[in-house]
């Protein structure tokens, strides 16, 4: 089987890429190191895949590629490839957005339609559903985002959708609820916290903490992908989420058991496009593509402190 990971240099790219490796894929990786966060963490995300015979590597933009040509012997894409981050979106910076996760997208599924791919699986976010006081989120919401970035995914899942309409490119679009562990990206909450705790620093809070998320550990988010590559479903769209949603704050008191030392709080102002709270319905994803989260909050916050632990040593 021969797959095509775009931005596979990043968090949840680079484990699809080893998963798809494993079982035992040809895997084509795209990343164009955006600067969002620095290019020697994404070039360490790379470090299991270099070596492998069967992973092949191109590091330019969707945007500057012959994607016709690439997609020759493909058979699945997993696109991953965004600009991510909700705060980041705002003004001048709403182009990033629009070039890489709505531009790149429809020129990926232009070059489908001239291609054998059999579908197309993409990372969408629980972003698109904005600030609702209806929960859990449910597929068949009508999507409010309140934020640019959560409209650039939105977008990315229509584009998807109208692809399947009008030329019969399958996709299933995974709304992926707020993804950890290891490689996760250094802006996100979890990354910071530890890197804080871990040094005695402050962390800072946006708002109260008293926001919660439906938190999802990166091999379930993995897993989640591969049941929609292997499902009989066309097209779909599915919350993928873990099951374990907490407050901020109850899951800093969860990282200060497993570190074994205070953190020091300082709470701001919440911030512009973050919802309140996430909380998914993934009843959908287990009736049609047998998704099921393995892991608790506990256990995966254990393998992400773990793993900031190692790479510090290192550093
Ligand atoms: N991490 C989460 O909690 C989360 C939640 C919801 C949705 N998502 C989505 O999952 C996907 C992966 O997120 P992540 O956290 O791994 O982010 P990431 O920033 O670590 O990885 C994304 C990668 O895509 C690359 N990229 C962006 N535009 C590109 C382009 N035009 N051509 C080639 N490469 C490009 C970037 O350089 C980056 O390495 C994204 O689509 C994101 O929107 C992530």
């Amino acid at each position: 089987m021969n797959s095509l990971v775009t931005g596979c240099a990043g968090f949840i790219g680079s484990w699809l890429a080893e998963r798809l490796l494993e079982l035992g894929h040809r895997v084509v990786g795209i990343d164009c190191f955006l600067d969002y966060y620095p290019m020697k963490i994404k070039e360490r995300n790379l470090n299991g895949l270099r070596n492998n015979k069967n992973f092949h590597f191109i590091p330019y933009s969707l945007l500057n590629l012959d994607l016709v040509e690439i997609l020759k012997d493909v058979n699945y894409v997993f696109h991953q490839a965004a600009q991510a981050g909700v705060r980041h979106s705002w003004g001048r910076n709403f182009e990033v957005y629009t070039d890489n996760n709505v531009l790149a997208t429809q020129r990926l599924l232009e070059a489908c339609r001239k291609s054998d791919v059999r579908k197309v699986i993409y990372a969408s976010s629980s972003s698109v559903y904005g600030d609702t006081d209806s929960l859990p989120m449910k597929e068949s919401d009508l999507p409010r985002p309140v934020s640019p970035y959560g409209v650039s995914k939105l977008a990315g899942e229509h584009l998807c959708h109208l692809y399947y309409k009008n030329y019969g490119i399958n996709s299933i679009s995974l709304r992926y609820f707020t993804i950890y562990g290891p490689r996760q990206r250094p802006d996100m909450a979890f990354n910071r916290f530890i890197d804080a705790i871990l040094n005695g620093r402050e962390i800072v809070v946006y708002g109260n903490g008293d926001q919660t998320r439906d938190f999802t550990y990166i091999s379930d988010a993995i897993e989640a992908n591969i049941l929609a590559m292997r499902s009989k479903k066309k097209e779909g769209v599915y919350n993928i989420a873990g099951g374990s949603r907490t407050t901020l704050n109850a899951s800093i008191r969860v990282l200060e058991e497993i570190i074994g030392r205070k953190a020091i709080i300082r709470n701001i102002e919440a911030q512009k496009g973050d919802v309140k709270h996430t909380y998914a319905d993934t009843r959908r994803a287990t009736k049609d593509l047998g998704y099921k989260p393995r892991i608790s909050l506990r256990k995966g916050l254990e393998k992400e402190v773990e793993w900031l632990e190692r790479i510090t040593a290192i550093l």
